[in-house]
């Protein structure tokens, strides 16, 4: 079959909502598409980690300390998932790590601001992972099949991290001053992070028209972002803590709340590899990789092994 009809078959089958699967025809720009999204997904995953793995030592009871590692654990799985899902594509994982240890990979610029108090292990589940769900929960209905499937698993883990978060800041709202104080400094440090989550403005995205065409996307970063302050800020209300945009107020007529600008040279800079934490990432990843050599090399030469009992 030539080019054109083959894409013509692809079109039909996005149009009729038909997954795309892993041997089926696709345009390069697709596959190219997917990589990246699904590696940069990946790459959030793993180093999402790094920032509260920073607070399972310090949890505040033993109840806390479980809930931080099996967190931290589900988001070394959804990475694991993700890398999965992108290997499908025929990309090699070592060549989409060492495209994050180059820097040439990108990951959510989130995990580039630090962990200062037990509060922020609240406000990222509140917010992040809240953030989190909104952008993944459109994406159970991707068009490419290994991709929405490992998001169905992804969610349903989200949603607890959620929660768990939102449980610590109504634990520490209710608690003393001090605690209810440093709620709303752990507020006022992930509140405008978490909306940069959602990405650049509609008019910035330069990926975005094309991916809702090939229902990889289903909704806009502002139509996100905009969901996303709409479901918080009743949220922060009823813990008693003041979101920290003098902008904001609800608009009657438009029915969503109205917001303030986001600082976006702060988010291009922090994308770029200027943001406080992004050094220390990367340090981290790359060492966790130099010092799992050992595993590699035994797990590669117990294989060889084994294929040469087998042949023999
Ligand atoms: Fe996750
Ligand atoms: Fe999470």
């Amino acid at each position: 079959m030539d080019t054109a009809l083959l894409e013509q078959h692809f079109n039909e089958k996005i149009d009729q909502d038909i997954r795309i699967e892993p041997k089926d025809w696709m345009p390069d720009h697709y596959r190219k598409t997917l990589i990246r999204q699904i590696s940069q997904h990946a790459h959030s995953e793993i180093v999402g980690m790094l920032p509260e793995a920073n607070w399972i030592t310090r949890a505040p009871s033993l109840r806390r300390k479980a809930a931080a590692l099996a967190k931290v654990q589900d988001e070394a799985g959804h990475g694991l998932y993700l890398y999965s899902a992108c290997e499908t594509l025929g990309v090699d994982r070592d060549d989409l790590f060492a495209d994050l240890h180059s820097g040439k990979a990108k990951y959510s610029s989130i995990f580039n601001y630090p962990t200062l108090t037990w509060a922020d292990m609240g406000a990222i589940g509140w917010l992040v992972d809240g953030a989190a769900i909104m952008n993944q929960v459109p994406l159970c209905r991707a068009s490419y099949g290994p991709y929405a499937r490992a998001m169905v698993r992804v969610c349903k883990e989200e949603s607890f991290h959620q929660r768990q978060g939102y449980e610590i800041m109504l634990t520490l709202c209710n608690g003393s001053d001090e605690q209810k104080k440093m709620a709303q400094d752990a507020l006022n440090r992930w509140w405008w992070p978490s909306l940069m989550m959602f990405g650049p403005t509609d008019k910035d995205s330069k990926h975005t028209e094309q991916s809702m065409r090939w229902r990889i996307k289903r909704f806009t970063n502002d139509e996100l972002r905009q969901k996303f302050v709409d479901v918080t800020v009743p949220q922060a209300e009823l813990l008693g803590l003041t979101v920290p945009d003098k902008d904001l107020k609800w608009n009657e007529e438009r029915g969503h709340y109205d917001f303030g600008e986001i600082d976006w040279k702060e988010f291009f800079n922090v994308i770029s590899g200027n943001g406080p934490c992004n050094k220390q990432r990367i340090e981290a990843r790359k060492s966790a990789w130099d010092n799992g050599a050992w595993v590699r090399e035994a797990a590669n030469a117990h294989a060889e092994k084994k294929a040469k009992r087998k042949a023999a």
